[in-house]
């Protein structure tokens, strides 16, 4: 392993500081709502969403805020601020905004003072309107993250995105002039019958959007979904792993070209746009989901809510939770979940916060792994690192280091 205190990427330019009116022992708390619902389902999602089901909004409405007004009353959320709420999907943009405010008025009030940092929702191309950005501006919305995945016409049709490339330009046009300075593209690759060329293409043509920050994100064959049965049924063949990783790596060199380093495996930023409701997840915040499927973890434990919006929106109609099923962290999947979050970060797993909180020494304790995969990791200013050669196997390193 290499020592080198230069190479660390240090995402010193996000501020996770509290500002100087708050108590600096309160934690920091993420918020994710889920908004289940779609226009059309593509052929590789597997989130939980459904069509033809938008009569449902209202009450979906008014369960949502029942269901955080219930976690307001029962978890003690005194020590925490809001640092961050995110709406996803599913297509949020489907909540017009006088709807959206309903549930961010909700979810703000969960803590005083009810603030965050950063408010983020995703919108696909083409379904949000020039009027309704300003709205969702005005509203405190200030992260905007569009679907594009793709410019290729083949590729949206083989995806069955409902959206043209057209749109995705028009869509991230009407978002900058609606006033949002912190917005994202998410562009998928190693998708069938995509080329290197199609790839590269794709990629220029959202840089030069200039966003400030891109998801990239490998094709991947999820059960229970349309790709999954072409696959399985032969009529589908994905693309050789070789090919997926080369597309990879020509990405990210080229996104960090551009002046987009990669802070994750699958997210790239100009300094300063990294995305803090994520970060918050990789670096193991507590965090509140509402929704149907919308996950939870806080005070140890970890909930999920029920995967079925008419089974959720009866259960919170009766009880005001939407909890399907819960477990406690104990401290092995602790230790566990931080080797798999820090290491898909280029920031690395902190030696001395996990030696800390696990009274263990990794370089000691795993030191046959460390060696087995010695041509991939480094250990930089006190951080377990992944160098970019190993990226494409983190998910083996990390089930290695894992106990
Ligand atoms: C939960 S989706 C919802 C966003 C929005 N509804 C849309 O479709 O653009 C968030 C992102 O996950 C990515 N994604 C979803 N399923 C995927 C899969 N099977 N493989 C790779 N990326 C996927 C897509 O890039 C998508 O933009
Ligand atoms: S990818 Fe987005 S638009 Fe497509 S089905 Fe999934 S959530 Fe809906």
């Amino acid at each position: 392993m290499i020592n080198d205190n230069n190479m660390i990427l240090k995402l010193e330019t996000i501020n996770f500081t509290l500002d100087s009116t708050m108590d600096a022992n309160l934690k920091p708390l993420a918020l994710y709502v889920h908004v289940p619902f779609c226009k059309a389902k593509c052929t590789y999602c597997d989130f939980y969403s459904i069509i033809g089901r938008e009569d449902s909004i209202p009450v979906y409405l008014k369960r949502i805020v029942e269901e955080i007004e219930r976690s307001r009353e029962t978890l003690d959320l005194s020590g925490h601020y809001i640092d961050t709420v995110f709406f996803g999907g599913g297509t949020p943009n489907l909540l017009p905004p006088a709807q959206l405010e309903k549930i961010l008025d909700r979810v703000l009030k969960l803590t005083s003072p009810g603030n965050a940092m950063e408010i983020g929702m995703e919108i696909n191309p083409g379904e949000a309107s020039l009027e309704n950005l300003i709205s969702y501006k005005a509203l405190g919305i200030n992260r905007i993250s569009i679907g594009m995945q793709s410019f290729q016409p083949h590729l949206l049709k083989f995806m069955s995105r409902i959206h043209t490339a057209d749109k995705s330009i028009s869509t991230y046009r009407d978002v900058r002039e609606a006033g949002f300075e912190n917005v994202s593209g998410d562009l998928i690759f190693a998708v069938p019958g995509q080329t290197r060329t199609d790839w590269n293409s794709d990629l220029k043509q959202l840089v030069d959007l200039q966003p400030e920050h891109i998801s990239t994100y490998s094709l991947t064959v999820e059960a229970g979904t349309a790709l999954h049965r072409w696959v399985d049924a032969g009529h589908i063949k994905m693309l050789e792993d070789t090919v997926d990783t080369g597309m990879y790596d020509w990405g990210r060199n080229f996104l960090e070209e551009q002046g987009y380093p990669n802070y994750e495996i699958s997210n790239h930023a100009k300094p300063g746009f990294e995305c803090r409701h994520n970060l918050n997840y990789w670096r193991g915040a507590e965090y509140l989901g509402f929704g149907p499927a919308a996950h939870s973890y806080f005070n140890k434990r970890r909930h999920w809510n029920i995967r079925n919006l008419d089974q959720y929106l009866e259960q919170v109609g009766e009880t005001g939770r939407g909890g399907h099923a819960a477990e406690i962290i104990d401290l092995s999947m602790e230790k566990n979940e931080m080797i798999l979050t820090r290491l898909r970060l280029a920031q690395g797993l902190n030696l001395v916060e996990y030696g800390e909180r696990f009274k263990e020494n990794l370089l000691e304790s795993k030191q046959e792994v460390l060696q087995k995969w010695a041509r991939s990791l480094s250990v930089i200013d006190n951080h377990l690192v992944i160098g970019p050669e190993g990226w494409a196997l983190t998910d083996e390193i990390s089930s290695d280091l894992m106990s």
